[in-house]
């Protein structure tokens, strides 16, 4: 990964879905805000880029693959990292995983000295790794992944268990083994278990907090 001489230094967290990357991102941005403040720290969530869909029928958006590459709208996510870095504010879109298309509303990111980046297939693209200054990959179990992923997207993003079991078999799983598996060699600190790794957080709430203070 390259080093930044930028206002904005972007900390990338990537892992199979459901392997704890928010959880892991949401911990350390809270814990290192209630020290420095938000104007210091921000999320960004790679799920916010999928493609927009709104031009589809419902019909024709359950057929995409949401965990190949081509999904993701990557050139306005590298877009928006550079804006940031070079001190520009940008729209962040918001996603609905229920209408599986980009919202109306966005929501305003102001530049910030840290930005956390988490997301399935952030280390896949060589352009998202030049922006970064350090990489992490979560190293869940996938049988734990799997069970997370079930409980969450039947409790929050309106799918049965059965439609989850049959993408899960379809595309998280071949995807995960061709594209984000591989990915992992790219990642400079890899976490086991999962995001309550608390040795982990401590590691990049230091790192990060280092570059705070820089
Ligand atoms: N996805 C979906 N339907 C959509 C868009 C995305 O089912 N319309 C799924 C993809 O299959 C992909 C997953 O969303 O596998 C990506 O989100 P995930 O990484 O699971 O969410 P996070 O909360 O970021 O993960 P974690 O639990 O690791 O924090």
């Amino acid at each position: 990964m390259s080093e930044h001489s930028h206002q904005c230094v972007i900390i990338g967290i990537a892992g199979a879905s459901a392997s704890g990357k928010s959880l892991i991102a949401s911990t350390v941005y809270k814990e290192l805000k209630e020290k420095v403040g938000d104007h210091q720290i921000g999320v960004i969530t790679e799920d916010c880029y999928y493609n927009d869909q709104s031009h589809l029928s419902m019909e024709e958006r359950v057929k995409t693959n949401y965990d190949h590459p081509n999904a993701l709208d990557h050139d306005l996510l590298c877009d928006h990292l550079q804006k940031l870095i070079n001190g520009e504010a940008v729209e962040v879109p918001r996603y609905s995983y229920s209408e599986h298309t980009r919202m109306e509303e966005t929501t305003t990111l102001t530049p910030k000295k840290v930005i956390i980046l988490e997301g399935i297939l952030l280390l896949t693209d060589p352009r998202l790794r030049e922006l970064m200054h350090a990489s992490v990959f979560m190293d869940t179990p996938l049988d734990i992944c799997l069970l997370r992923r079930l409980q969450r997207d039947v409790a929050e993003r309106g799918r049965t268990m059965e439609s989850v079991l049959a993408q899960y078999q379809k595309t998280v799983r071949p995807m995960f083994m061709q594209f984000i598996e591989p990915s992992k060699q790219y990642a400079d600190i890899i976490v086991p278990r999962g995001g309550k790794n608390r040795i982990a957080i401590d590691v990049l709430k230091a790192h990060i907090g280092k570059l705070l203070r820089a």
